[in-house]
């Protein structure tokens, strides 16, 4: 049952506790916890590994891979290697997460017999790739909920989906809302591409062939005039993906992420993807190098001029209702809603 608000309350606090009445509500908000990025490493590679402590503190999320990038036959390694590293270090205030093998893999589930009990209290998040729709994320639930038993554990593992199949995309509501475990989802751009026979190699970004080209001029014969010079916007080839799964996320109250980026030496366009994601509403995305970690820590970070503004809107607004004119614009109820977005992010970053 849901607790009525009292609308003389309108303080800008109130609107992140429940909404106005009749107002559609998330059905949770679990606690934010940053996690702008998730830096990925396969505790198999020892060079790998040896980094790890230094990185504590510097990144929100470290990962341990199991899964794609980790040879089938350093499998077995690359989970005693997580068992070891998550033994042997205080991650401080980063968030530890692993990346199990697929449900249809050999190796998931000695993955979570083997972590969960030698691991577990200090595990946050199960990431769960290839994730098909919301029966997966209640295999994994059950088990979970069997071997934190088991353990006595009881602070609650999450668990974390990777979008990257055409079903898991069909059936992203049903998986943002499968269990109460669900922590977030992330775009798995390469998987999902080839999934989908999209007709391209990379992994995440645009791509050049998917453009749009200014209209051609009239040439003499009234034709159009295919020689002129005219303006190429490249598209994002992600951006309906990342959409819906944004949607998705938003109404089950849980955290929406952008993937990899595969080209590390272009750091600009890398920015510029992990921009859009921010943009329309993502919380991170992941890190493959540590270049990334400080592109991704600045970028899901709202800006200074951003804060500035918004903190500008939320005091002129007073009570929160009504509409002011600022630097000659409009200013109501709903775009002060958008300024405590960035306000709330800002302090959670700040906490
Ligand atoms: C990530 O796992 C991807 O497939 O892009
Ligand atoms: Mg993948």
């Amino acid at each position: 049952v849901r607790e009525e608000t009292d609308m003389s309350l309108k303080s800008p606090k109130a609107f992140f506790a429940p909404l106005a009445v009749g107002a559609p509500q998330p059905l949770r908000e679990i606690p934010a916890r940053p996690s702008r990025a998730i830096h990925f490493f396969d505790p198999s590679n020892p060079k790998m590994v040896d980094k790890i402590p230094q990185m504590v503190g510097t990144v929100d999320v470290l990962l341990g891979n199991l899964e794609d990038a980790v040879k089938a036959d350093k499998k077995i390694d690359a989970r005693n290697g997580l068992i070891e590293i998550a033994k042997n270090t205080d991650f401080g205030p980063t968030q530890l997460w692993t990346r199990i093998n697929s449900l249809d893999s050999p190796w998931v589930l000695d993955d979570l017999n083997e972590l969960i009990p030698a691991i577990g209290q200090k595990l946050d998040v199960v990431m769960v790739p290839k994730v098909q729709g919301p029966e997966d994320i209640h295999y994994i639930d059950r088990i979970l909920a069997q071997l934190e038993a088991k353990a006595g554990i009881t602070k609650p593992i999450l668990v974390h989906a990777i979008l990257e199949t055409a079903r898991g995309v069909a059936e992203v509501e049903a998986i943002a809302l499968a269990s109460p475990r669900m922590q977030g989802i992330s775009l798995g751009p390469a998987d999902l591409a080839a999934d989908r026979k999209m007709k391209t190699t990379r992994v995440g970004g645009g791509h050049p062939g998917y453009l749009v080209r200014q209209d051609a001029p009239k040439g003499a014969d009234g034709t159009a005039d295919i020689h002129a010079a005219r303006a190429i916007f490249q598209q994002d080839l992600w951006h309906y993906t990342i959409a819906k799964m944004v949607d998705a996320c938003a109404a089950a109250g849980i955290y929406p992420y952008y993937g990899p980026f595969g080209d590390i030496t272009d750091v600009v366009a890398c920015e510029d993807q992990f921009r859009n994601a921010f943009l329309l509403g993502c919380v991170g995305t992941w890190s493959l190098h540590p270049k990334q970690i400080e592109i991704a820590n600045r970028v899901f970070s709202p800006s200074v001029e951003d804060i500035k503004h918004a903190r500008r809107v939320v005091a002129a607004m007073g009570d929160g209702t009504g509409a002011v004119m600022l630097d000659g614009k409009m200013e109501d109820d709903a775009s002060l809603k958008q300024c405590l977005v960035l306000v709330k992010l800002a302090e959670e970053l700040a906490a």
